[in-house]
């Protein structure tokens, strides 16, 4: 028996076995580009340790592809002679990997739950419970989770400052933006490289509109996070939004370009990023030439994957603004399969809003506005459930804003725009949208009104 950094025990007689998964957890929570060598080095060490091997299986579905699958089915299979010896915590780790294996991302968060309640130490169950959550879009579970456990952490706990970024994000996403800012900002000066703190604080500045700070705070060289693992893509697509929001278009896509893509290879290209700024630049009227090709060749790869919602939904709208619209339809057919097929959330949340989602995206792509605000309205307050923050979402809430503008239902237009100008209400687009419709319904006064908003937007600089 050896025992990790913070206490918990690992079943194995090898110090550097232990040591190994150590720093395999260290480096996956830090964004690093070596969490899977050092598990491979763990297991060359101890080859029957079960908590590296489920680790191993772990790092495969991060990867989100279909075609690991079998990896991880091989993987359970060398787990199960040696799986008698190992700790109850550590059975739990193997149940946990079965279910999502087995595509029960619910089962698997149930539990590392299990697994948190008992040893709240396991750091490596709360950021895979915390990841989880948030592709299930339950912002209210990850809070209470993360803070079930931060009884037992405080500054004397090697990575405290991961938990106290954590429940920064967590905070964020129930909208608590005060008290995740200042967990968000003690979580960095502990650990000034923790991507996913800064990334927590950059999310409280997307929420309330504080796009100049936000440009200031996601002032980094490419070379201060040259050893951060593809996830800095999507801290870079934040800093991005920011200058969307400040009018910078050129340089946002000048972003796109040196940042986000050049950080992900042919092999690993990040759709949901790339998708969702694209579309964003686009929607703020910016030429952005033939880049959506390559996004909607590399998401025709993946249309019998499902592995998740939200990247089935990123490349639904990848096939059909990159004008592949019989693929965005063979697309759809196969998750209206798989949805038929499976069982749990899943199968539910693809069935019931990702499916309808697509069709909105597919009919809007094509210009057919009416059909895309009809498929959208219904169903427009549920897209929580196919998981991804606030700020990633609203992407969905900008296009289904952009069709309504667009089709013959201004009323609709002007109800979608209402609430945008007043969630977000120091975007200048928003209102002069909101200017425009309250003006084609006959509103004079409230297009004014509404006018005079856009320029004070327009002055403040927001
Ligand atoms: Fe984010």
């Amino acid at each position: 028996m050896q025992f990790d950094s913070r206490g918990l025990a690992i079943t194995t007689s090898s110090a550097e076995a232990a040591s190994a998964i150590d720093r395999a957890v260290k480096a996956y929570m830090d964004y690093g580009t070596t969490a899977g060598a050092h598990i491979k080095d763990a297991l060359e060490k101890d080859p029957a340790c079960v908590l590296a091997l489920c680790i191993r299986g772990y790092f495969f579905l991060m990867l989100e592809n279909k075609a690991l699958l079998p990896r991880v089915k091989q993987t359970l299979d060398e787990i199960k002679p040696h799986l008698g010896a190992a700790s109850r915590r550590e059975q739990l780790h193997v149940k946990a990997l079965e279910a999502w294996a087995a595509g029960d991302i619910m089962g698997a968060c149930a539990r590392w739950e299990e697994i948190l309640t008992e040893a709240p130490r396991d750091l490596l169950a709360l950021k895979l419970h915390h990841t989880m959550t948030f592709y299930t879009g339950r912002s209210q579970v990850m809070r209470s989770v993360v803070a079930s456990v931060l009884g037992a952490w405080d500054d004397k706990v090697q990575d405290y400052g991961c938990v106290q970024g954590m429940y920064a994000y967590a905070l964020e996403e129930c909208g608590a933006y005060d008290e995740a800012e200042r967990w968000g900002r003690q979580a960095v000066e502990r650990n000034p490289g923790d991507l996913w703190a800064i990334h927590s604080v950059a999310h409280v500045l997307e929420m309330q509109g504080r796009s100049k700070e936000g440009v200031r705070w996601l002032d980094y060289t490419p070379e201060q996070w040259a050893k951060k693992n593809p996830f800095k893509a999507h801290v870079w697509w934040h800093a991005a939004l920011f200058l969307l929001a400040q009018g910078e278009n050129e340089r946002a896509l000048a972003l796109y370009d040196n940042a986000l893509c050049s950080v992900n290879s042919e092999q690993y290209i990040d759709v949901s990023n790339q998708a969702a700024l694209l579309k964003r630049i686009e929607l703020s009227g910016e030429d952005i030439g033939d880049r959506w090709k390559a996004l909607a060749e590399h998401s025709e790869k993946r249309i019998h994957d499902h592995m998740l919602p939200f990247r089935d939904a990123h490349f639904s709208l990848a096939l059909a603004a990159g004008g592949k619209f019989d693929t965005a339809r063979k697309h759809i057919d196969s998750m209206a399969a798989f949805a038929a097929e499976g069982m749990g959330w899943r199968a539910e949340s693809t069935r019931n809003i990702l499916i309808p989602l697509c069709e909105g995206m597919v009919a809007y792509e094509a210009g057919d506005y009416d059909k895309a605000t009809d498929l959208f309205w219904p169903m427009r307050h549920e897209i929580v459930s196919i998981g991804g923050s606030h700020a990633q979402r609203d992407l969905f809430a900008q296009i289904i804003c952009d069709a309504a503008l667009h089709s013959s239902r201004l009323p609709v237009a002007r109800s979608l725009l209402s609430e945008r100008v007043l969630s977000r209400g120091t975007r200048k687009k928003n209102w002069e949208e909101y200017s425009s419709v309250l003006a084609a319904l006959g509103d004079t006064k409230g297009a004014e009104d509404a006018r005079r908003q856009a320029a004070q937007a327009h002055e403040a600089g927001a």
